[in-house]
Protein backbone atom coordinates (compact mmCIF):
# COMPACT_ATOMS: atom_id res chain seq x y z
CA UNK A 1 0.00 0.00 0.00
CA UNK A 2 2.60 2.08 1.34
CA UNK A 3 5.21 1.58 -1.30
CA UNK A 4 5.26 1.27 -5.21
CA UNK A 5 5.29 -2.21 -6.06
CA UNK A 6 5.91 -3.55 -10.21
CA UNK A 7 5.12 -6.53 -11.40
CA UNK A 8 8.08 -8.55 -13.86
CA UNK A 9 6.22 -10.91 -15.65
CA UNK A 10 9.06 -13.45 -16.91
CA UNK A 11 7.81 -14.86 -20.43
CA UNK A 12 10.89 -15.14 -22.40
CA UNK A 13 11.78 -18.86 -21.73
CA UNK A 14 12.15 -21.40 -24.24
CA UNK A 15 10.08 -24.59 -22.33
CA UNK A 16 12.52 -26.90 -23.57
CA UNK A 17 10.86 -29.70 -21.35
CA UNK A 18 7.37 -29.41 -23.30
CA UNK A 19 8.62 -28.45 -26.67
CA UNK A 20 7.89 -32.00 -27.75
CA UNK A 21 4.25 -31.56 -26.60
CA UNK A 22 4.14 -28.51 -28.14
CA UNK A 23 4.93 -28.26 -31.55
CA UNK A 24 7.88 -26.08 -30.71
CA UNK A 25 6.19 -23.46 -29.35
CA UNK A 26 7.13 -22.09 -25.93
CA UNK A 27 4.54 -22.69 -23.17
CA UNK A 28 3.72 -19.04 -22.27
CA UNK A 29 2.31 -18.49 -25.57
CA UNK A 30 0.00 -21.40 -25.21
CA UNK A 31 -3.57 -21.17 -24.40
CA UNK A 32 -5.98 -21.31 -21.59
CA UNK A 33 -10.11 -20.58 -22.18
CA UNK A 34 -8.26 -18.60 -25.07
CA UNK A 35 -5.59 -16.47 -23.63
CA UNK A 36 -2.03 -16.87 -23.80
CA UNK A 37 -0.76 -17.76 -20.39
CA UNK A 38 1.62 -14.46 -20.63
CA UNK A 39 -1.43 -12.58 -20.29
CA UNK A 40 -3.41 -14.91 -17.68
CA UNK A 41 -0.74 -14.03 -15.73
CA UNK A 42 -0.31 -10.32 -16.22
CA UNK A 43 -3.92 -10.26 -15.71
CA UNK A 44 -3.78 -12.09 -12.36
CA UNK A 45 -1.20 -9.98 -10.79
CA UNK A 46 -2.01 -6.37 -12.04
CA UNK A 47 -5.90 -7.11 -10.71
CA UNK A 48 -4.09 -6.91 -7.28
CA UNK A 49 -4.06 -3.04 -5.52
CA UNK A 50 -0.65 -3.22 -4.36
CA UNK A 51 0.47 -3.37 -7.75
CA UNK A 52 1.30 -0.32 -9.34
CA UNK A 53 2.45 -1.38 -12.55
CA UNK A 54 3.78 -4.20 -15.11
CA UNK A 55 7.11 -5.68 -17.04
CA UNK A 56 6.26 -8.21 -19.70
CA UNK A 57 9.32 -9.90 -20.19
CA UNK A 58 9.11 -11.42 -24.06
CA UNK A 59 11.88 -13.62 -26.11
CA UNK A 60 13.83 -11.47 -28.55
CA UNK A 61 12.53 -12.83 -31.47
CA UNK A 62 9.11 -13.11 -30.52
CA UNK A 63 8.78 -9.40 -28.97
CA UNK A 64 7.32 -7.86 -32.09
CA UNK A 65 4.38 -10.53 -32.33
CA UNK A 66 3.64 -10.85 -28.70
CA UNK A 67 3.39 -6.68 -28.48
CA UNK A 68 0.84 -6.52 -31.24
CA UNK A 69 -1.27 -9.19 -29.13
CA UNK A 70 -0.83 -7.15 -26.02
CA UNK A 71 -2.06 -4.04 -28.28
CA UNK A 72 -5.13 -6.29 -28.90
CA UNK A 73 -5.91 -7.83 -25.59
CA UNK A 74 -5.42 -4.29 -23.69
CA UNK A 75 -7.98 -3.19 -25.70
CA UNK A 76 -10.04 -5.44 -24.17
CA UNK A 77 -9.02 -5.28 -20.53
CA UNK A 78 -6.58 -2.12 -19.71
CA UNK A 79 -5.45 -3.80 -16.62
CA UNK A 80 -5.72 -0.42 -14.93
CA UNK A 81 -1.90 -0.31 -14.77
CA UNK A 82 0.69 1.04 -16.68
CA UNK A 83 2.38 -2.08 -18.96
CA UNK A 84 5.85 -2.36 -20.97
CA UNK A 85 7.93 -4.76 -22.65
CA UNK A 86 11.50 -5.96 -22.15
CA UNK A 87 13.86 -8.87 -24.28
CA UNK A 88 14.60 -11.52 -22.40
CA UNK A 89 18.05 -12.82 -21.69
CA UNK A 90 19.73 -16.52 -21.94
CA UNK A 91 18.71 -17.63 -18.38
CA UNK A 92 15.88 -16.83 -16.36
CA UNK A 93 17.87 -14.70 -14.24
CA UNK A 94 19.22 -12.64 -17.27
CA UNK A 95 15.19 -12.11 -18.41
CA UNK A 96 14.70 -10.64 -14.71
CA UNK A 97 17.74 -8.76 -14.73
CA UNK A 98 16.37 -7.14 -18.27
CA UNK A 99 12.67 -6.47 -16.49
CA UNK A 100 14.66 -4.37 -13.11
CA UNK A 101 15.95 -2.61 -15.99
CA UNK A 102 12.71 -1.67 -17.42
CA UNK A 103 11.44 -0.44 -14.15
CA UNK A 104 10.40 3.38 -13.55
CA UNK A 105 12.60 4.83 -11.01
CA UNK A 106 9.87 5.22 -9.08
CA UNK A 107 9.26 1.64 -8.06
CA UNK A 108 10.11 0.16 -4.66
CA UNK A 109 9.30 -3.45 -4.47
CA UNK A 110 9.98 -5.95 -7.20
CA UNK A 111 7.39 -8.97 -7.72
CA UNK A 112 8.50 -11.80 -9.80
CA UNK A 113 6.73 -13.87 -11.53
CA UNK A 114 6.49 -16.73 -13.91
CA UNK A 115 4.17 -16.68 -16.86
CA UNK A 116 4.13 -20.16 -16.67
CA UNK A 117 2.25 -20.28 -13.53
CA UNK A 118 -1.03 -18.89 -15.27
CA UNK A 119 -3.29 -20.30 -11.90
CA UNK A 120 -1.48 -18.21 -9.26
CA UNK A 121 -4.38 -15.99 -7.86
CA UNK A 122 -4.65 -12.33 -7.22
CA UNK A 123 -4.58 -11.88 -3.42
CA UNK A 124 -1.54 -14.69 -3.33
CA UNK A 125 0.64 -11.39 -4.75
CA UNK A 126 -1.31 -9.10 -2.40
CA UNK A 127 0.00 -11.59 0.71
CA UNK A 128 3.28 -11.94 -0.83
CA UNK A 129 3.49 -7.97 -0.86
CA UNK A 130 1.37 -7.33 2.39
CA UNK A 131 4.11 -9.52 4.23
CA UNK A 132 6.76 -7.63 2.46
CA UNK A 133 5.53 -4.47 3.99
CA UNK A 134 4.77 -5.86 7.26
CA UNK A 135 7.97 -7.07 7.86
CA UNK A 136 11.51 -4.75 8.08
CA UNK A 137 13.63 -7.53 8.97
CA UNK A 138 12.88 -9.59 5.81
CA UNK A 139 14.17 -8.81 2.37
CA UNK A 140 12.14 -10.99 0.49
CA UNK A 141 8.70 -12.83 0.63
CA UNK A 142 7.93 -16.14 -1.88
CA UNK A 143 5.22 -18.04 -1.52
CA UNK A 144 5.42 -21.80 -0.87
CA UNK A 145 3.77 -25.42 0.21
CA UNK A 146 4.40 -28.33 2.08
CA UNK A 147 6.02 -31.25 0.32
CA UNK A 148 3.94 -34.45 0.40
CA UNK A 149 6.68 -36.78 -1.15
CA UNK A 150 9.63 -37.70 0.90
CA UNK A 151 12.60 -35.60 -0.91
CA UNK A 152 15.77 -37.05 -1.47
CA UNK A 153 19.31 -36.00 -2.78
CA UNK A 154 21.02 -38.08 -4.97
CA UNK A 155 24.31 -38.32 -6.69
CA UNK A 156 24.46 -38.61 -10.61
CA UNK A 157 24.27 -42.27 -10.99
CA UNK A 158 21.00 -42.19 -8.89
CA UNK A 159 22.03 -42.94 -5.39
CA UNK A 160 20.67 -41.90 -2.09
CA UNK A 161 23.08 -39.37 -0.46
CA UNK A 162 21.04 -37.84 2.03
CA UNK A 163 16.77 -37.68 2.98
CA UNK A 164 15.87 -33.68 4.56
CA UNK A 165 13.28 -33.53 6.69
CA UNK A 166 10.11 -33.20 4.91
CA UNK A 167 8.84 -31.31 7.74
CA UNK A 168 11.55 -28.66 7.22
CA UNK A 169 10.65 -28.54 3.27
CA UNK A 170 8.91 -26.19 1.23
CA UNK A 171 8.01 -26.37 -2.90
CA UNK A 172 8.62 -22.64 -3.94
CA UNK A 173 6.40 -20.54 -6.33
CA UNK A 174 6.01 -17.37 -7.65
CA UNK A 175 5.00 -14.45 -7.62
CA UNK A 176 8.39 -13.68 -4.85
CA UNK A 177 8.83 -9.55 -4.07
CA UNK A 178 11.66 -7.92 -2.73
CA UNK A 179 12.69 -4.73 -1.79
CA UNK A 180 14.24 -3.60 -5.02
CA UNK A 181 17.48 -2.41 -4.15
CA UNK A 182 17.96 -6.04 -2.15
CA UNK A 183 17.17 -8.05 -6.16
CA UNK A 184 18.99 -5.32 -7.71
CA UNK A 185 22.32 -6.03 -4.90
CA UNK A 186 21.65 -9.61 -5.81
CA UNK A 187 21.79 -9.96 -9.01
CA UNK A 188 24.63 -7.61 -9.41
CA UNK A 189 26.45 -10.66 -6.52
CA UNK A 190 25.28 -13.17 -8.81
CA UNK A 191 26.57 -11.98 -11.73
CA UNK A 192 30.46 -11.01 -10.37
CA UNK A 193 30.23 -14.49 -8.93
CA UNK A 194 28.92 -16.64 -11.83
CA UNK A 195 25.95 -18.19 -9.48
CA UNK A 196 23.26 -19.08 -11.70
CA UNK A 197 19.33 -19.49 -9.55
CA UNK A 198 15.91 -20.93 -10.17
CA UNK A 199 14.50 -18.34 -8.64
CA UNK A 200 15.65 -15.12 -7.10
CA UNK A 201 15.10 -15.71 -3.56
CA UNK A 202 18.50 -17.77 -3.97
CA UNK A 203 20.38 -15.29 -5.27
CA UNK A 204 19.50 -12.96 -2.10
CA UNK A 205 19.65 -15.97 0.05
CA UNK A 206 23.40 -16.85 -1.22
CA UNK A 207 23.86 -13.13 -0.38
CA UNK A 208 22.60 -13.59 3.89
CA UNK A 209 19.41 -12.35 3.28
CA UNK A 210 16.55 -13.12 5.19
CA UNK A 211 13.52 -14.67 2.70
CA UNK A 212 10.25 -15.57 4.41
CA UNK A 213 7.76 -18.12 2.84
CA UNK A 214 4.56 -17.23 3.52
CA UNK A 215 1.80 -20.54 2.57
CA UNK A 216 1.61 -21.09 -1.34
CA UNK A 217 -1.46 -22.08 -3.34
CA UNK A 218 -1.71 -25.98 -4.31
CA UNK A 219 -3.05 -25.05 -7.79
CA UNK A 220 -0.32 -22.72 -8.73
CA UNK A 221 1.26 -25.16 -10.55
CA UNK A 222 4.12 -24.25 -13.09
CA UNK A 223 3.41 -25.63 -16.41
CA UNK A 224 6.42 -27.55 -17.41
CA UNK A 225 6.28 -31.03 -18.66
CA UNK A 226 3.63 -32.72 -21.03
CA UNK A 227 1.68 -34.04 -18.71
CA UNK A 228 0.57 -30.48 -17.06
CA UNK A 229 -0.61 -29.78 -20.51
CA UNK A 230 -4.00 -31.45 -19.13
CA UNK A 231 -4.61 -28.50 -16.91
CA UNK A 232 -4.87 -26.03 -19.87
CA UNK A 233 -7.81 -27.41 -21.58
CA UNK A 234 -11.31 -27.33 -19.81
CA UNK A 235 -12.66 -30.90 -18.10
CA UNK A 236 -14.35 -33.01 -21.09
CA UNK A 237 -15.68 -36.18 -21.80
CA UNK A 238 -12.26 -38.12 -22.50
CA UNK A 239 -12.10 -40.29 -25.51
CA UNK A 240 -12.81 -44.00 -25.52
CA UNK A 241 -9.99 -45.63 -27.75
CA UNK A 242 -8.71 -49.15 -28.06
CA UNK A 243 -5.67 -50.86 -29.40
CA UNK A 244 -4.73 -54.09 -30.59
CA UNK A 245 -1.43 -56.08 -30.25
CA UNK A 246 0.05 -59.45 -32.10
CA UNK A 247 3.23 -61.11 -31.85
CA UNK A 248 4.84 -64.52 -32.44
CA UNK A 249 7.94 -66.34 -31.08
CA UNK A 250 9.50 -69.16 -32.56
CA UNK A 251 10.17 -72.38 -30.35
CA UNK A 252 13.29 -73.58 -30.28
CA UNK A 253 15.46 -70.74 -29.20
CA UNK A 254 17.46 -70.66 -25.88
CA UNK A 255 14.62 -68.49 -23.75
CA UNK A 256 12.84 -70.29 -21.34
CA UNK A 257 9.20 -69.67 -21.76
CA UNK A 258 7.44 -66.39 -20.01
CA UNK A 259 4.19 -65.41 -20.26
CA UNK A 260 2.60 -62.24 -18.72
CA UNK A 261 5.69 -61.70 -16.52
CA UNK A 262 5.17 -65.28 -15.50
CA UNK A 263 8.21 -67.82 -16.25
CA UNK A 264 6.18 -71.05 -17.52
CA UNK A 265 9.27 -72.96 -18.03
CA UNK A 266 9.41 -76.50 -19.72
CA UNK A 267 11.12 -77.54 -22.78
CA UNK A 268 9.66 -75.47 -25.56
CA UNK A 269 12.25 -72.76 -25.39
CA UNK A 270 11.55 -69.60 -26.75
CA UNK A 271 13.76 -68.04 -29.88
CA UNK A 272 13.78 -63.97 -28.95
CA UNK A 273 16.66 -60.91 -28.65
CA UNK A 274 14.40 -59.73 -25.55
CA UNK A 275 13.26 -62.33 -23.07
CA UNK A 276 10.61 -62.91 -25.11
CA UNK A 277 7.64 -62.97 -23.45
CA UNK A 278 5.14 -63.17 -26.26
CA UNK A 279 1.83 -62.00 -24.43
CA UNK A 280 3.72 -58.48 -22.62
CA UNK A 281 4.67 -58.00 -26.19
CA UNK A 282 1.08 -58.09 -27.90
CA UNK A 283 0.20 -55.97 -24.98
CA UNK A 284 2.92 -53.57 -25.53
CA UNK A 285 2.02 -53.18 -28.52
CA UNK A 286 -2.12 -53.01 -28.15
CA UNK A 287 -0.80 -50.09 -25.44
CA UNK A 288 0.85 -48.54 -27.99
CA UNK A 289 -1.62 -48.64 -30.37
CA UNK A 290 -4.06 -46.25 -28.17
CA UNK A 291 -1.90 -43.47 -28.84
CA UNK A 292 -0.51 -43.99 -32.26
CA UNK A 293 2.72 -44.86 -30.34
CA UNK A 294 4.50 -47.15 -33.50
CA UNK A 295 5.35 -50.21 -32.29
CA UNK A 296 7.90 -52.52 -29.93
CA UNK A 297 9.97 -52.88 -32.63
CA UNK A 298 10.64 -49.40 -33.47
CA UNK A 299 11.20 -48.25 -29.80
CA UNK A 300 13.12 -51.63 -29.21
CA UNK A 301 15.10 -52.31 -31.93
CA UNK A 302 16.06 -56.13 -32.11
CA UNK A 303 19.30 -54.84 -33.46
CA UNK A 304 20.23 -53.17 -30.67
CA UNK A 305 23.06 -55.29 -28.33
CA UNK A 306 22.11 -52.90 -25.31
CA UNK A 307 18.59 -55.28 -25.37
CA UNK A 308 19.69 -58.11 -25.32
CA UNK A 309 17.80 -60.05 -23.04
CA UNK A 310 16.16 -57.03 -21.70
CA UNK A 311 12.89 -57.59 -19.87
CA UNK A 312 9.69 -57.49 -21.23
CA UNK A 313 8.20 -55.84 -17.95
CA UNK A 314 10.97 -53.08 -18.10
CA UNK A 315 9.50 -52.94 -21.81
CA UNK A 316 5.58 -52.71 -21.23
CA UNK A 317 6.93 -50.30 -17.78
CA UNK A 318 8.28 -47.71 -20.30
CA UNK A 319 5.66 -47.74 -22.68
CA UNK A 320 3.10 -47.29 -19.97
CA UNK A 321 5.03 -43.95 -18.79
CA UNK A 322 4.75 -42.89 -22.68
CA UNK A 323 0.79 -43.56 -22.55
CA UNK A 324 0.21 -41.83 -18.77
CA UNK A 325 2.26 -38.53 -21.22
CA UNK A 326 -0.02 -39.13 -24.00
CA UNK A 327 -3.12 -39.06 -21.67
CA UNK A 328 -3.99 -42.08 -22.19
CA UNK A 329 -5.82 -44.24 -18.88
CA UNK A 330 -6.26 -47.99 -19.68
CA UNK A 331 -9.40 -49.42 -18.41
CA UNK A 332 -9.22 -52.83 -19.55
CA UNK A 333 -7.18 -55.59 -21.52
CA UNK A 334 -8.09 -58.54 -23.17
CA UNK A 335 -5.07 -61.31 -23.88
CA UNK A 336 -5.13 -64.19 -25.45
CA UNK A 337 -2.11 -66.67 -26.01
CA UNK A 338 -2.32 -69.24 -29.13
CA UNK A 339 -0.15 -72.46 -28.68
CA UNK A 340 -0.30 -76.47 -29.10
CA UNK A 341 1.70 -76.82 -26.04
CA UNK A 342 2.46 -76.16 -23.17
CA UNK A 343 -0.97 -76.70 -21.38
CA UNK A 344 -1.34 -73.11 -19.64
CA UNK A 345 -4.51 -73.28 -18.02
CA UNK A 346 -2.60 -73.98 -14.70
CA UNK A 347 -0.96 -70.64 -14.88
CA UNK A 348 -4.07 -69.01 -16.10
CA UNK A 349 -4.82 -67.13 -13.44
CA UNK A 350 -1.48 -66.24 -11.99
CA UNK A 351 -0.82 -65.07 -15.62
CA UNK A 352 -4.02 -62.96 -15.82
CA UNK A 353 -3.45 -61.47 -11.91
CA UNK A 354 0.11 -60.38 -12.95
CA UNK A 355 -0.89 -59.08 -15.93
CA UNK A 356 -3.55 -56.80 -13.97
CA UNK A 357 -0.35 -56.07 -11.69
CA UNK A 358 1.79 -54.80 -14.09
CA UNK A 359 -1.43 -52.65 -15.59
CA UNK A 360 -2.58 -50.93 -12.74
CA UNK A 361 -5.72 -52.48 -12.85
CA UNK A 362 -8.23 -54.61 -11.02
CA UNK A 363 -8.03 -58.21 -11.91
CA UNK A 364 -11.75 -58.20 -13.26
CA UNK A 365 -10.46 -55.65 -16.03
CA UNK A 366 -7.80 -58.31 -17.24
CA UNK A 367 -9.18 -61.42 -19.04
CA UNK A 368 -6.73 -64.03 -20.13
CA UNK A 369 -7.21 -67.14 -22.42
CA UNK A 370 -5.10 -69.68 -24.03
CA UNK A 371 -6.05 -71.64 -27.04
CA UNK A 372 -4.91 -73.67 -29.37
CA UNK A 373 -4.89 -74.52 -33.11
CA UNK A 374 -5.64 -77.56 -33.45
CA UNK A 375 -2.73 -78.92 -34.56
CA UNK A 376 -2.96 -76.71 -37.40
CA UNK A 377 -0.46 -73.86 -38.31
CA UNK A 378 2.97 -73.39 -37.33
CA UNK A 379 1.42 -73.05 -33.47
CA UNK A 380 -0.34 -76.97 -34.12
CA UNK A 381 3.24 -78.19 -35.31
CA UNK A 382 4.88 -76.77 -32.04
CA UNK A 383 7.00 -74.31 -33.90
CA UNK A 384 6.07 -71.45 -32.11
CA UNK A 385 3.85 -69.57 -29.66
CA UNK A 386 1.64 -66.31 -30.50
CA UNK A 387 -0.23 -63.92 -28.59
CA UNK A 388 -3.38 -61.56 -29.49
CA UNK A 389 -4.26 -58.11 -27.13
CA UNK A 390 -6.88 -55.92 -27.19
CA UNK A 391 -6.51 -53.35 -24.69
CA UNK A 392 -9.47 -50.62 -24.16
CA UNK A 393 -8.36 -47.18 -22.93
CA UNK A 394 -9.83 -43.59 -22.36
CA UNK A 395 -8.02 -40.88 -23.56
CA UNK A 396 -8.15 -37.18 -22.18
CA UNK A 397 -9.58 -34.91 -24.66
CA UNK A 398 -7.26 -32.26 -25.09
CA UNK A 399 -4.03 -34.16 -25.70
CA UNK A 400 -3.01 -34.69 -28.47
N1 LIG B 1 12.07 -17.59 -18.37
C1 LIG B 1 12.45 -16.40 -18.95
N2 LIG B 1 13.68 -16.32 -19.55
C2 LIG B 1 14.52 -17.37 -19.59
C3 LIG B 1 14.14 -18.59 -19.00
C4 LIG B 1 12.90 -18.67 -18.37
O1 LIG B 1 11.68 -15.42 -18.94
N3 LIG B 1 15.68 -17.24 -20.21
C5 LIG B 1 10.73 -17.69 -17.78
C6 LIG B 1 9.86 -18.74 -18.46
O2 LIG B 1 9.18 -18.17 -19.58
C7 LIG B 1 8.91 -19.19 -17.36
C8 LIG B 1 9.70 -18.89 -16.07
O3 LIG B 1 10.84 -18.12 -16.44
O4 LIG B 1 7.72 -18.46 -17.34
C9 LIG B 1 10.08 -20.15 -15.31
O5 LIG B 1 11.07 -20.87 -16.00
P1 LIG B 1 10.90 -22.36 -16.53
O6 LIG B 1 9.67 -22.97 -15.98
O7 LIG B 1 12.21 -23.01 -16.37
O8 LIG B 1 10.58 -22.07 -18.08
P2 LIG B 1 11.49 -22.37 -19.34
O9 LIG B 1 12.90 -22.02 -19.06
O10 LIG B 1 10.82 -21.66 -20.48
O11 LIG B 1 11.30 -23.93 -19.50
P3 LIG B 1 12.45 -25.06 -19.60
O12 LIG B 1 13.29 -24.88 -18.35
O13 LIG B 1 11.69 -26.35 -19.64
O14 LIG B 1 13.21 -24.77 -20.87
MG1 LIG C 1 14.01 -23.07 -17.45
Amino acid sequence: MKNECWGIILAAGQGRRLLSATNGEAKQFLHLEGDPLWWRAAENIAASPLVHGLVIVFPAEKRPDAENDLAALLKRNSLGVPIVTATGGERRQDSVLNGMKALPPSCEIILVHDSARPFASTSLTTRVVLALEENGQISGVIPGVAVTDTIKKADGEGICLETPDRASLRAVQTPQAFWRPELENAHAWAAEHGMEGTDDAMLLEACGKKILIVEGEENNIKITRPSDLRLLSPASAPVPCCGYGYDVHAYGGNRPLRLGGILIGGDLMVSAHSDGDVLLHALTDAILGCFGGGDIGRLFPDSDPLLDNVSSVAMLDHVLGLAAEAGIKIVHADLTVIAQAPKLAPFAEQIRTNAARLLSLSPCHVGFKATTEEHLGFTGELKGIKAVALVSALRESGTN
